[in-house]
């Protein structure tokens, strides 16, 4: 029995967690797993309501849980950081999920930015760093709001976190075909930080003899990621710049209407989210693509080692975006999020 925490969160996060869960009973139908839900109402509404972001003892109560399905956090009415910090990087952060993993996939059938390229040369994955950096919030103001304020942010890297990371994702390119691992920093500016980073993966490569590696600057690793995507095959880097290039992967497999990812504690208990965010703006309106909240579903079956109902739910997505839905933005797939999750799920019962 699979105990799975869910959070809906924000805005579009219940429509597109809805459709997973819709999804999730297919699969279940379908190959007999067994599992449990239990909803968790964190998230802006609560904050506005209690005043709390996560309530006393939450990060205990999750602990008892699989994993964790997560929807969106970020509400309008909240100043940005209270839900980002006090929730989706406390998560992270108190549930030590050291690494988030971003696959950049493109399914045949999807129309990706990048004109002249398909499904052969859009393939990768990028682990993300992310439990430090600059994401820990370590620095401060002095002086704010006079002409003479100073505002220090600083980046935390410690030799442990980058190892593990850096381990992960070497372990990743061996389960994958082509062994590939680049290093994305950039060494010529952060001689500190990613001094740390250079020399750890070189030792750690030393463990791997058989994953060919590379290195790219994080400036460059963009232009590659536009030119010649097929160069990647799982890419490691920071926190920050994760972010970033994870974004920019998104936009190369179709858009956020299909980028999930997995926040990973390989020991512990992780979550899977679609990556796009709450969307304010179509929240509420039947019309946001919830296929990045069914792949992150995917992930979490293929981490809780449903392997086989993973792989059917990932193939029901490649069916629907290769035969039915027009575009992957919100409001121009031709169906709305409720018809996309039961055409999903129809095609797992198949
Ligand atoms: C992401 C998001 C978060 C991040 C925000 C919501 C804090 O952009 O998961 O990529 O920056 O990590
Ligand atoms: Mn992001």
């Amino acid at each position: 029995m699979h105990k799975i925490a869910v959070i809906p969160g924000d805005g579009t996060g219940p429509e597109v967690i809805r459709e997973g869960l819709n999804v999730l009973t297919a699969v279940a139908k379908k190959t007999g797993l067994k599992y449990q839900t239990k909803e968790f109402d964190y998230g802006g509404e609560r904050y506005l309501r209690t005043g709390e972001v996560l309530p006393k003892g939450a990060i205990e109560e999750l602990k008892t849980f699989k994993a964790i399905y997560f929807g969106a956090i970020g509400h309008p009415d909240v100043t940005p950081g209270i839900l980002e910090r006090g929730i989706i990087l406390n998560l992270r952060f108190s549930l030590d999920q050291y690494v988030n993993v971003r696959p950049v996939k493109l399914y045949p059938g999807v129309q990706s930015l990048l004109k002249d390229k398909g499904p052969e040369d859009i393939d990768f994955v990028i682990v993300r760093e992310n439990t430090e950096g600059l994401y820990t919030g370590s620095g401060g103001f002095f002086k704010k709001g006079t002409n003479e304020e100073i505002a220090i942010q600083e980046s935390i890297n410690t030799r442990k976190g980058v190892e593990r990371c850096v381990r992960y994702a070497f372990q990743l390119a061996q389960k994958r075909k082509r062994k590939k691992l680049t290093l994305c920093g950039k060494t010529n500016v952060l001689t500190y930080a990613h001094d740390l980073w250079e020399r750890t993966f070189n030792e750690v490569a030393k463990e791997f003899s058989d994953i060919e590696t590379d290195y790219s600057h994080v400036d460059a690793i963009c232009m590659w990621m536009v030119k010649n995507p097929e160069r990647f095959d799982v890419i490691v880097t920071d926190n920050m710049f994760g972010d970033i290039i994870t974004d920019l992967g998104a936009a190369l497999q179709g858009g956020l209407g299909i980028a999930a990812g997995g926040n990973i504690n390989p020991d512990g208990i992780s979550m899977f989210e679609p990556i796009g965010g709450s969307a304010p703006k179509y929240t509420g309106k039947n019309t946001i693509n919830p296929l990045a909240a069914i792949c992150a579903l995917s992930m979490m079956l293929d981490h809780l080692k449903e392997e086989k109902a993973a792989k059917l739910v990932e193939n029901a997505v490649a069916k629907a975006v290769k035969n039915d839905i027009k575009d992957l933005s919100a409001g121009k797939m031709g169906m709305s999020t409720s018809e996309v999750g039961d055409l999903v799920s129809q095609y797992v019962l198949q």
